[in-house]
Order: structure tokens, then C-alpha cells, then sequence
């Protein structure tokens, strides 16, 4: 714990905020700001940065309708992981009309009050591993390190409890995958992966036209995830060090995934040793010398895709994506043969649930959770799409390493 030396309040000092104002920018999604280089080792301070994605609220809602409350009762929520984006508190689930927040925990005390506060609950634990203890709490709600995740998502769902959790599902290990594949059939419970992109406006727009048969047959997709990181980025026990970009490609594979329900069956990824001292094999844990990965992937209806993600490469920052389709093309908007085309903008929320950042996601992310609890059904983006957006990226860079060889990329039907 000692490692992640970026403590809460620090954080907060330095950016000259209180823990209530990092919730409320959280809660309405505006941007957080941080200061780079915060680690105490180093005396240099950095600019003030926005935190991509967080400042995107940007969105497209049909308002005629009003959301209708359903369901009188209110699921029991805890949420777990306060760090350096403030997730536990980002995504709304204290202000939705179906759930009591009923505790809270991170391992950093200060953190962990904090959540408590922006989450208007006075229930905290010490660690994860006590709060699944808590059999009051229904669901859990994971925003904790990536590298966590898998672990994390397994305690929750054995100790009898739907979980949530913050993007990728898995930290670089098949095993994982497998092994989580099976807890979540295994329990029966539900499990909901929080990948952004998946309520951007254009791949709501998309999911609404492919499912309305208004794109036919997907030939060609791309997705995009460029996010410049030339600076240190604080993070628990350091895990953003050197990541190898393909480890966190939902953003991207979304465009496929998030559309279609499908996967990837192959793929073939090339990169090159990044310039970005951040990205030296010999100062990073995973070893890794890759600051961007591209990788070519056939999908199960035999159609193509180009996928990337990219730190070392400054201008034109991106979570985007565009589809061409026997029946047209979607880029930004729809342009094609198909007539009569549904709403395309996204329904209205709870009264209260902002939609908050990432292109307005996060709102429609937590009722999407809570609503397949109440409905008893499966969420939008279940075990089988959370892997098979998140594999692909492991696989993939197993390929970069072998100088772009073709793999085979496990398939998760759900
Ligand atoms: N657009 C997106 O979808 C998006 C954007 C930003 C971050 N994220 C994801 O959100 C998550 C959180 O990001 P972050 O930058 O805040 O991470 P971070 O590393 O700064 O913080 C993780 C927090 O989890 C806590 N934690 C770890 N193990 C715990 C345990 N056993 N019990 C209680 N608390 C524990 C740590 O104390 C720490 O405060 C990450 O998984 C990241 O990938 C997603």
C-alpha cells in the first residue's frame, strides 16, 4: 500500500480541492483536474491536467419522455475503490431512486471517508474483503485497480452478491477470464462490466439501428482509444506504469462488441518501442516497450476490424469508433440505404441520475446494472461481452510480441 504514494488528501492539496468538490465534479461528471507528478520521490510538478474523458459530458437524450419508476425497491449497493479518477462515486448510484449506497470501503482511510461523503453514507470497511462480508449489501460496485478486478469481481460474486466493475474485466491473464467465466455461470448472478463507450451516443445510435435491422451486415469496424500519457498518472501500487496498451482496449473493441453482441476469432497486432521515457521495459512491471498497438481482427460473422490504442502519441485525443455495413455507414451519424430509422438518441434517466462523463455514460451505466437486477435479466454488458471485448487486447499482444503473428482469441458465449 506504502507504493501508491499519492494519497487522497495529497491529491487533494495539490489540486486544491475538498473531497466534496472531486464528488461533485464526479457526480455531474465535470472534469477533475490533477497535477501531474505528484509522486513525493520527485520535486518537478507538472501543469494542471484535465483527466480525458471525465471533462465529455456531452450527450444526446431524448427528453419527451420521462424515465417511469418501475420498481418501488431499492437494491442495497456497496461501492469499493476511491483512487485517482474518484470512481466510486462517479457513476450515480447514490442518487438513483432504486438504491441504498448502504457502505463504502478503500484500503486509504482518507479515500475511504471521502466516498463515504460523496456517497451520503456512513457505513464504511476497511477493505473489500470485509465489506462482501456485509450480507445486507445485495451488489457491489468494484472502481478498485485494474489488476484487481478479476479477484475482486470473484470475491463479490462468491460471497453471494452482483457485481460491477470498472473496465477491463481482466488484467492481462486468460486464466482469469476462464476462471471468472465460470464464477458469474457458476452463480448464476449478474455481472455488468462499466466499458464507457458502450452508451457513447454513437454506439447507443448504432446498437439501435443493428438491432432494428437498419445496418445489416457489419464488414468493417474500427474503434479508437489515443489517450497522450507523458506524464506520471497516479495509480494503486503503480499499476499504469508501462501498461501495454492492448491490456485496456474496451474503449475500443466496444465499437464491435457493444454494437453487435459478436467477438473477434483472430487477430493480428503490430507496434513498435515507444520514445516516452514512462514506457521503458526496464522501469515497468510488466516489461513492456509498446506505447502503441494496432491490431487487425477477423469477427465472427467473418467481417474485418481495425482496433488501436495509443499513449505516446500527442494531438487528436480518442475513444471513437465507425462501422460500414452492407446497408450503410455510421461515422458520427448514419448515411445509407435504410429508410425509417428509430430513435436514435438515448432515453431519459431517473430524475436526479446525471449522465455524467465519457460521453455521458455513466448515468445510463448504473441504471442499466440496477434495472437487470429488479428485471431479473441479463445487463447490456454481461461476462460474455466484457471478455470478449477485453481477451482480444491480451491476445493481441501476444501477437505485437511475436512481431505481428495471427492468433486465435478464445470466445465467450454468454
Ligand atoms: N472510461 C473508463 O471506463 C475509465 C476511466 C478511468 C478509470 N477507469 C477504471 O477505474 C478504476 C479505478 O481507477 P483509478 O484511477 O481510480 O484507480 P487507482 O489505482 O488510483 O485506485 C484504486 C483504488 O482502489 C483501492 N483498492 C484496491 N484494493 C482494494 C481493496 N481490496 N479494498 C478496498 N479498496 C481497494 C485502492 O486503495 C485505490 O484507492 C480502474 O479500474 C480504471 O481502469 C475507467
Amino acid at each position: 500500500m506504502k507504493k501508491d504514494n499519492v494519497t487522497r488528501r495529497n491529491f487533494l492539496k495539490n489540486v486544491g480541492l475538498s473531497a466534496g468538490a472531486v464528488g461533485l465534479f464526479a457526480a455531474t461528471g465535470k472534469s477533475e483536474k490533477i497535477i501531474q507528478n505528484l509522486d513525493k520521490t520527485k520535486t518537478k510538478e507538472k501543469p494542471e491536467k484535465v483527466i480525458q474523458g471525465f471533462d465529455d459530458t456531452k450527450t444526446n437524450i431524448d427528453t419527451s419522455k420521462k424515465w417511469k419508476q418501475k420498481f418501488d425497491r431499492k437494491i442495497k449497493v456497496g461501492i469499493v475503490g476511491y483512487g485517482a479518477c474518484g470512481f466510486g462515486a462517479a457513476f450515480g448510484f447514490q442518487d438513483h431512486p432504486n438504491v441504498e449506497v448502504v457502505a463504502v470501503s478503500d484500503l486509504f482511510p482518507d479515500r475511504c471517508a471521502g466516498l463515504a461523503k460523496a456517497c451520503r453514507c456512513s457505513k464504511t470497511y476497511p477493505s473489500l474483503e470485509e465489506l462482501v462480508k456485509d450480507d445486507q449489501i445485495e451488489a457491489v460496485f468494484v472502481a478498485t485497480d485494474a489488476p484487481s478486478h478479476a479477484k475482486h469481481i470473484m470475491d463479490v460474486l462468491n460471497h453471494g452478491k452482483h457485481a460491477a466493475c470498472a473496465v477491463p474485466v481482466v488484467w492481462g491473464s486468460l486464466e482469469d477470464a476462464d476462471k471468472l467465466f465460470e464464477t458469474v455461470k457458476k452463480t448464476g448472478l449478474n455481472y455488468m462490466m462499466f466499458e464507457t463507450s458502450a452508451y457513447h451516443d454513437d454506439v447507443y445510435a448504432m446498437r439501435t439501428l443493428y438491432n432494428a435491422d437498419k445496418l445489416g451486415d457489419i464488414l468493417y469496424s474500427e474503434g479508437e482509444y489515443f489517450h497522450y500519457v507523458d506524464h506520471y498518472f497516479p495509480s494503486y501500487k503503480n499499476w499504469r506504469i508501462g501498461v501495454p496498451p492492448m491490456y485496456y482496449p474496451t474503449h475500443a473493441t466496444a465499437y464491435y462488441v457493444a454494437v453487435s453482441g459478436g467477438s473477434f476469432t483472430k487477430v493480428a497486432c503490430l507496434s513498435k518501442p515507444s520514445i516516452l521515457k514512462f514506457i521503458d521495459p526496464k522501469k515497468n512491471s510488466y516489461k513492456n516497450s509498446f506505447g502503441t498497438e494496432i491490431a487487425f481482427l477477423e469477427t465472427d460473422n467473418g467481417g474485418m476490424s481495425r482496433m488501436g490504442v495509443s499513449w505516446d502519441t500527442p494531438g487528436h485525443p480518442a475513444e471513437a469508433g465507425l462501422l460500414r455495413c452492407t446497408k450503410g455507414t455510421f461515422k458520427g451519424t448514419f448515411q445509407g440505404l435504410s429508410k425509417n430509422l428509430p430513435e436514435l438518441r438515448k432515453p431519459s434517466l431517473p430524475p436526479n441520475v446525471s449522465p455524467g462523463g465519457h460521453g455521458g455514460s455513466h448515468g445510463y451505466l448504473t441504471n442499466e446494472f440496477i434495472m437487470s437486477i429488479l428485471e431479473k435479466r441479463k445487463p447490456l454488458v454481461n461476462i460474455g461481452w466484457a471478455l470478449n471485448m477485453t481477451v482480444p487486447g491480451i491476445v493481441a499482444h501476444q501477437s505485437a510480441l511475436k512481431g505481428g503473428e495471427w492468433l486465435k482469441i478464445p470466445q465467450y458465449n454468454f
